[in-house]
């Protein structure tokens, strides 16, 4: 078999054997060969090196390689690399928890498993079986909020914005969601007003707190995560926030909830817990959660329990993790980062966004960017396009990206889509259980061109619009 530097054997020889993430196989490009990493560098099989702005989806926060995360790693791998979490327990783990939970107080009870999306699946679970143990088995309905993702599994998809996400062949499986749109400070307390009239059913609202990332970066203020805790507080719902993509200083806090300065009464947390070196997430839930399981009765336990729970290795690159949080200042190193952006990015401020220095913060920021910048994406996702038929570009693009988020909205935009959901219609959804579009004829979209995606590791790839349209065609719940 003929290689290349560019396509080495094991690439040609795995490729027909590999089923890759999010990928259109019949149109995407071989994927990077990456046989190397070191600081925010990954070295591809051809020698080049290239900077990994996406940070292995937001995971590698060290960079890569970092010897204290490998030195710790590599001193468990000799002692135990792994046992059963059942009946059985190891160091790693234990010390992890409570290091957790002294981060996170008063949340104090924490669930190790090992993908983000398993964790807002255990979330869920917490949220809806704490209220069968206590006799008020209705209460199962989960609320969720337009751009939302949580992941990737059945019930974390039903969470998903069913609009601009990707699951739409998915819609009415897993979880009874209600979404709603992100309480605004002028929405006139339509938010209340909606949550009330359904507040009796609902289990758990859930929300990635202070920014929905993969869903396009949208920000929303501290007073959005207040209002909801008054809610939930009001009609006695847990409050649960995810803090897969915002934990670990994305948002300048360690985590939002810090910066928010509200308490939910869970949150999971996952990504660069271990530094982008080995999968492990957790849930933290509040003692009043916990204690909703107490019980003589064996059922009344948690129902969950994965094979690989609290992993000793991934437990040990966490705490390798934690320490070089705790070591280096994060706070002011993003703080620094920053500035050196504002900064560096002050020349786009010619293309239409607003002055730096004067811009509001946090969620004021940047819906006032969003309104002034529709301009400057425009052109940078038609630079992006040209760029992409060059080669090598965004092919380590995160999954719903910034550019992916772009061309959906652009796409929206340019084919005068309706605007989303009122609050009125997501009253007749709320209170029908279902579409307020159910019955009727799908609107049209046959012949509309599929939207072009970036996505991870594939370069551009084709997915099939994710307009209103097709919604319309597929009952929600
Ligand atoms: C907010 C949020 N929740 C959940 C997930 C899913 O995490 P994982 O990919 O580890 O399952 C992600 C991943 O991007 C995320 O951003």
């Amino acid at each position: 078999m003929a290689t290349s530097p560019r396509d080495p054997a094991w690439l040609r020889s795995g490729a027909p054997h590999v089923w890759r993430p999010y990928c259109q196989h019949q149109t995407a490009p071989t994927p990077l060969a990456v046989v190397g990493a070191h600081g925010s560098r990954l070295v591809l099989a051809d020698g080049r090196e290239l900077v990994d702005g996406v940070a292995s989806w937001w995971t590698a926060a060290h960079g890569y390689n970092h010897p204290h995360i490998a030195a710790r790693v590599e001193e468990q791998l000799r002692r135990l690399p792994h046992v059963a979490f059942g009946g059985l327990a190891n160091e790693p783990a234990y010390a992890l928890a409570e290091r957790l939970a002294a981060l996170l107080a008063p949340l104090s009870r924490v669930f190790f498993v090992e993908s983000g999306s398993v964790s807002v699946e255990v979330a869920l679970k917490m949220a809806v079986q704490s209220f069968h143990n206590r006799g008020e088995p209705r209460r199962r309905r989960i609320v969720c909020f337009e751009n939302a993702y949580h992941g990737d599994t059945l019930a974390t998809m039903a969470l998903s914005d069913p609009v601009s996400g990707m699951h739409h062949a998915f819609a009415g499986m897993g979880i009874d969601a209600i979404h709603l749109p992100v309480p605004r400070a002028d929405d006139g307390g339509a938010f209340e007003e909606a949550f009330r009239s359904v507040a009796g059913e609902v289990a758990g609202v859930v929300i990635e707190p202070l920014v929905q990332c993969a869903g396009g970066m949208r920000f929303h203020e501290p007073e959005t995560l207040q209002r909801l805790r008054h809610a939930c507080d009001e009609h006695g719902v847990w409050l649960i926030f995810d803090e897969i993509a915002t934990g670990f200083f994305r948002t300048g806090a360690r985590f939002a909830l810090d910066a928010a300065g509200v308490v939910p009464d869970i949150v999971t947390i996952g990504k660069a817990l271990t530094g982008g070196t080995l999968p492990l997430a957790a849930v933290v839930a509040s003692e009043a959660v916990f204690a909703c399981f107490l019980s003589e009765q064996a059922d009344r336990a948690l129902q969950h329990g994965p094979t690989y729970m609290g992993n000793a290795l991934a437990c040990a690159a966490a705490h390798g993790s934690l320490d070089l949080f705790e070591r280096g200042d994060f706070a002011a190193r993003v703080a620094r980062l920053e500035a050196l952006l504002r900064g560096r990015l002050g020349a786009l401020r010619t293309r239409g966004l607003p002055p730096a220095a004067a811009a509001p913060p946090c969620g004021r920021r940047l819906r006032h960017a969003a309104a002034h910048d529709r301009r400057a994406r425009h052109e940078s996702t038609a630079r992006r396009h040209r760029r992409r038929s060059r080669g090598v570009r965004h092919e380590l693009g995160g999954r719903l990206d910034w550019a992916a988020g772009d061309s959906v909205r652009l796409r929206r935009r340019r084919e005068g889509y309706a605007s989303r959901p009122s609050f009125a219609r997501l009253h007749q959804r709320v209170n029908h259980r279902s579409s307020p579009r159910r019955g009727r004829e799908p609107a049209p979209c046959a012949g509309r061109q599929p939207v072009r995606f970036i996505t991870a590791g594939g370069g551009a790839v084709v997915a099939p619009s994710r307009s209103r349209p097709m919604r319309s065609a597929t009952p929600s719940r």
